[in-house]
């Protein structure tokens, strides 16, 4: 094991996913910090922010008996402390999520880049659940050439497929189940059978579900080698994310 810092951001409300990347961590690092700070700057509305669980005391527990040897829930001011300078997205910042949610991306940015600032991790764990996420976050920090090795996780899912989510425990029973037409509708292979898998669900309202290229995040051509489904929308007034590598169940 390196002698070196591995970083997981979190907003808390801690998972199995979350749990999934501080065991990542602990494989590459002897020091692990989980960093549990709901960033307003990456929410559009006062609603969602306030709504956003929070659990300091489980959180903390289930961070260290996952393998972190840091819980660290800074203050506000410990993370903006001055006038916030926000680092754009770019053009990918935009598009899908960025469209759905302006200036989301650029909120990300701002406290990930604020949370390297303080930890200097050599390693920073990102789980693919985000995947517009994982993916600005990675092309910013080649960009940068900042010296972190972002690791991706592959999504956590309960066994009926539903993708773990902070956000999941918001559903009612019948949410819950309509919800599991997502990830039907991310196994059926291309676009079109995407939308007719969603459209045998009249309680899930669809933002968009789309086959885009894992590496340019541009919409997929037939001669993409890495595909991957993509799909956000709404359930009983909670706005879920998920994707998969196509012809794959991740
Ligand atoms: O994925 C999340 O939980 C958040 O977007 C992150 C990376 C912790 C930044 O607030």
């Amino acid at each position: 094991m390196q002698d070196s810092i591995a970083l997981v951001p979190t907003m808390g409300a801690l998972h199995a996913g979350h749990l999934e990347l501080i065991r990542r961590a602990r494989e590459l690092s002897s020091t692990v910090v989980v960093s549990l700070f709901v960033n307003p700057l990456q929410f559009e509305s006062a609603t969602d922010l306030s709504n956003y669980p929070r659990d300091h005391a489980g959180d903390t527990a289930k961070a260290l008996a996952a393998g972190a040897t840091r819980v660290w829930a800074p203050a506000y001011e410990e993370i903006y402390p001055a006038e916030i300078v926000k680092i754009s997205a770019g053009a990918i910042g935009e598009i899908f999520e960025g469209r759905h949610r302006v200036g989301h991306f650029d909120g990300v940015l701002t406290v990930v880049s604020r949370l390297f600032d303080s930890v200097k991790p050599n390693y920073a764990i990102f789980g693919e659940k985000d995947f517009q996420q994982l993916f600005i976050i990675k092309k910013w920090v080649a960009q940068n050439d900042l010296p972190i090795d972002i690791i991706a996780v592959p999504t956590v899912r309960d066994s009926d497929g539903l993708a773990l989510s902070s956000r999941n425990i918001q559903l009612t029973p019948v949410g819950r189940r309509t919800a599991l037409v997502i990830s039907r509708a991310l196994r059926a292979g291309d676009k079109a059978g995407m939308l007719q898998m969603l459209a045998t669900e009249p309680g899930f309202r669809v933002d968009y579900a789309e086959v885009i290229d894992e590496e340019t995040f541009e919409l997929a051509l037939p001669e993409t080698q890495f595909k991957r489904g993509i799909i956000a929308g709404w359930v009983n007034g909670l706005r879920l994310i998920d994707n998969m590598r196509m012809g794959s169940d991740r």
